[in-house]
């Protein structure tokens, strides 16, 4: 494969990687914002009354998912991963123990 052709697929693989690290982090920092208040009033979603407890099952799943959301698209940079392995290691446990609430809650 010719320099040129390298470029251009390492342009398009940072083009594409920011396109989804700015929705992953800009969902992550919004939801954050919004539960971190813990204040039912300020939640997107309709609660219902019927549901118990649904405000704090919607807790349990944003924010930890949130935080998820922050760390990884920054677990797929090589540069990182590389300088840093360890890094990639404890941020790649912790994003995966922040996804398991979300796998049990609606
Ligand atoms: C959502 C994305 C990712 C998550 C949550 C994640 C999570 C993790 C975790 C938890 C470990 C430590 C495993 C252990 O110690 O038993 C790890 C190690 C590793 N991951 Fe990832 N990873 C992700 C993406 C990637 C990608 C895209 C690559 C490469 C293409 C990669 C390559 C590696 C390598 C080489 C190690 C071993 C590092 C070392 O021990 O020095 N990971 N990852």
């Amino acid at each position: 494969m010719n320099p040129m052709s390298k470029t251009v697929r390492h342009r398009w693989w940072w083009t594409l990687w920011s396109l989804v690290a700015a929705s992953a982090v800009g969902i992550g920092v919004f939801s954050i914002s919004v539960y971190i208040t813990g204040d039912p009033d300020r939640t997107p979603i309709p609660l219902d009354p019927d549901v118990a407890a649904h405000y704090v099952s919607i807790l349990v799943h944003a924010l930890p998912s949130s935080l998820a959301l922050l760390i990884r698209p920054f677990q797929f940079v090589t540069r990182l991963r590389t300088r840093h392995p360890r890094l990639h290691r404890v941020a790649g446990r912790v994003s995966w123990c922040a996804s398991r609430p979300e796998r049990s809650s609606p």
